[in-house]
């Protein structure tokens, strides 16, 4: 694997492979000396043009864990702030000695630009492309739901919960939750829930309360994401939170084997209550563990000479 774009770069084979892989790593985690040797010698670059705290922190810690040098790079304090394009700053931390950039950019398509225009040689792994897709947290997800439920994901009922119009790990769960035979909803407002998400395999529900009639096996909420709407959405806050919460009320209505996940960052008291976030059954936390598991096993993939 050179790159890790998309979830479309994985086959169902190589996803279960990446998730055993992650699994392993998680087990080098709790070890007393957490460390691999098998990336010593290369350089990874965290490339951030947007803010972040689970990703860069996990990238950074994953490429140490694994002996390799690691730079992180945030594009307001670099010389794209005096207007270098994604191309040349690309080229000059290759130039630099890079041998993986790790991406994060608000525009939708940028990780696949950088990885398809043979700009650079170095590997590409996408930490987040606008809108698109978030590939790395669509794994951490699915080896979060693997350790509760086993490694077979195809009998379980997932939910996914809110602003989906703005979220890239929506679009990235879809993919590999149904690449992994997991039947997936999407439950949203009509204005923050696109049509052409169903056509990605998952079913389309605009009321909450019907969705959870079924009981889904996972209710992954999801972050309303101010930052990427036009509009003001103060306003229609409580409203919001009264129809798309999870509120105590919706809490007690999940079967005792659901669980409950979220991307981060949280926005508490708007989209999920603190009650539902600090939950005996909420795996928040869990998902940020398996962020750097997940991150080591992708780092390994794309840049070790034994994979
Ligand atoms: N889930 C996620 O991508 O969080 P950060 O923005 O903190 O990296």
């Amino acid at each position: 694997m050179k790159h890790l774009v998309s979830i479309r770069d994985l086959t169902r084979e190589s996803a279960h492979a990446l998730l055993t892989l992650a699994q392993e790593m998680s087990q080098v985690n709790e070890r007393s000396i957490k460390k691999l040797p098998t990336l010593r010698g290369r350089t990874v670059v965290n490339l951030f043009f947007e803010n972040s705290t689970r990703t860069r922190v996990s990238f950074e810690i994953a490429a140490k864990r694994l002996s390799a040098d690691v730079i992180n790079v945030a594009a307001e304090t670099s010389s794209v702030s005096k207007g270098e394009s994604l191309k040349d700053t690309a080229q000059t931390l290759e130039a630099l000695g890079a041998d993986c950039i790790v991406l994060r950019h608000p525009s939708s398509g940028a990780a696949q630009q950088l990885a398809g225009m043979g700009w650079i040689g170095a590997s590409v792994i996408n930490a987040g492309d606008g809108t698109h897709e978030h590939p790395t947290q669509a794994l951490l997800d699915a080896l979060t739901m693997q350790q509760t439920f086993g490694q077979d994901l195809s009998s379980l009922r997932v939910l996914i919960v809110g602003d989906i119009k703005h979220s890239r790990v929506a679009r990235s769960n879809v993919l590999l939750l149904t690449l992994l035979g997991a039947k997936v909803e999407l439950a949203g407002p009509e204005s923050l829930l696109p049509k052409e998400l169903g056509a990605l395999g998952a079913s389309v529900s605009h009321n909450l309360d019907d969705s959870l009639v079924s009981q889904p096996d996972v209710v992954m909420m999801l972050r309303v994401q101010r930052e990427r709407m036009v509009e003001n959405f103060q306003a229609d806050e409580s409203e919001y939170i009264k129809q798309w919460g999870l509120s105590r009320a919706r809490l007690a209505t999940l079967s005792n084997q659901a669980i409950i996940m979220h991307p981060g960052p949280i926005n508490r008291g708007l989209e999920i209550s603190p009650e539902a976030a600090e939950h005996p059954r909420s795996k928040i936390l869990e998902q940020v563990k398996n962020g750097l598991a997940v991150r080591m096993a992708v780092l390994y993939q794309v840049l070790s000479e034994e994979a």
